[in-house]
C-alpha cells in the first residue's frame, strides 16, 4: 500500500465517460446534505454548472500584491461580475461591502508568508466562518510539500466542518518551488484532495494530461490563473481548462492585474459560461475594455 515505487502505473480514466450525477448538477456531490448542496448551488451556477470565483487572498502570504494595493479600488468594481469571491476575513471585514450579496470562499488556513517557509498553517476558527456566511472554506494543502501532513491535517479538519456546518471544503492545491506542475503531480494532489474529503478542489491546468486529472478526481474542479499571461493566452488557459473538464476558474492575477480588470473578468465569463472560443472572448475583452 505505501510502495512510491514498482506500481502498476494509472491507467483506465475512462476519459469521456461522464460520472454519473444523481439527484446534483455537480459531479460527486448528489449524497451530500441539503445545506452542503446550498452553498455550492450559490458558488456554481446550475445553468452552465461553471463558476467564475475571483481570487484575491494574494495578500496574505505576499503583502500588497500589485492590483491589490487598494482592494477597495482595484476589486471592489469587479465584484458585480464574480459569482463568487475568495478572500480573506481581514480583507472581507475591511474592504468589501457586506451588502455585496457575493458567497464567500473563505482563505481558512494561515501561516508564514514568502520571506520563510511556506504552508505551515494553521485553521482559523468554525465560529468566525459561521458569523461570515461562508460559502466554503479554503484550506492551503501542500502535497509533497515540507508542511504536507500538516495541510492534509487542516483540509481533514475543514472536511469535519463541512459534516457537522454544511460548508463546502475548497482544497487548494499549492505547488512548492521544487515540484512541476505536471498531470501525474496535480492528479496526485487532487486526489488526495478529495480523499480526505474536499468538497470541491482548486487546482492548476496543464497542457499534458488534464483530462486525467479531471476525470480521476470524483469531484469538481477549478483552475488558479497564476502568474500574469497576455489577456489572450489567460483566456485560452481557461478555455482549455474547462474544455478538459474544469468546472470554472478562482483567478485573481489574470483579471486583477490586467491592463483593463472589468473587460477580463467579463472574457473570463463568456469562456467559462457560455462556452466562448478564446477569440471570441478576446474580441469581447477588447469591446469592453476601449469603452
Ligand atoms: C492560491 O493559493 C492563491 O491564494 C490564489 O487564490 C490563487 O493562486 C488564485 O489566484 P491566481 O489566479 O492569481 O493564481
Amino acid at each position: 500500500m505505501a510502495d512510491a515505487e514498482g506500481n502498476i502505473e494509472a491507467k483506465n480514466y475512462g476519459i469521456g465517460i461522464e460520472p454519473e450525477r444523481g439527484n446534483f448538477f455537480l459531479k460527486g456531490c448528489s449524497n451530500l446534505d441539503w445545506g452542503v448542496k446550498y452553498r455550492l448551488g450559490r458558488i456554481f451556477n446550475p445553468k452552465s454548472g461553471n463558476t467564475v470565483m475571483l481570487a484575491f487572498d494574494h495578500g496574505y502570504i505576499m503583502g500588497p500584491t500589485s492590483g491589490l494595493e487598494r482592494v477597495d479600488l482595484s476589486i471592489v468594481p469587479l465584484l458585480e461580475f464574480a459569482d463568487c469571491i475568495m478572500c480573506t476575513r481581514g480583507m472581507l471585514r475591511s474592504s468589501i461591502p457586506a451588502e455585496c450579496g457575493k458567497p464567500l470562499a473563505l482563505r481558512f488556513s494561515a501561516g508564514s508568508t514568502i520571506l520563510t517557509e511556506l504552508n505551515d498553517e494553521c485553521l482559523a476558527a468554525i465560529e468566525d466562518a459561521i458569523k461570515l456566511d461562508a460559502c466554503a472554506l479554503a484550506p492551503m494543502v501542500a502535497i509533497g510539500g515540507e508542511f504536507e501532513a500538516k495541510t492534509v491535517k487542516n483540509l481533514a479538519r475543514c472536511a469535519d466542518f463541512t459534516a457537522k456546518y454544511s460548508i463546502p471544503t475548497l482544497g487548494v492545491t499549492a505547488v512548492g518551488k521544487n515540484l512541476s506542475r505536471d498531470s501525474r503531480y496535480l492528479g496526485l494532489a487532487t486526489r488526495v484532495c478529495a480523499e480526505n474529503g474536499a468538497t470541491f478542489v482548486k487546482t492548476y491546468y496543464c497542457d499534458e494530461g488534464f483530462e486525467k486529472v479531471v476525470a480521476a478526481c470524483p469531484v469538481p474542479i477549478v483552475i488558479a490563473g497564476g502568474k500574469k499571461l497576455p489577456e489572450a493566452e489567460a483566456l485560452e488557459l481557461a478555455y482549455k481548462a474547462i474544455s478538459s473538464g474544469a468546472r470554472g476558474v478562482d483567478m485573481g492575477r489574470n483579471i486583477f492585474q490586467s491592463e483593463c480588470p472589468k473587460a477580463m473578468i467579463q472574457a473570463v465569463r463568456g469562456v467559462v459560461h457560455e462556452g466562448m472560443k478564446p477569440a471570441e472572448a478576446m474580441e469581447l475583452y477588447r469591446d469592453i475594455a476601449k469603452n
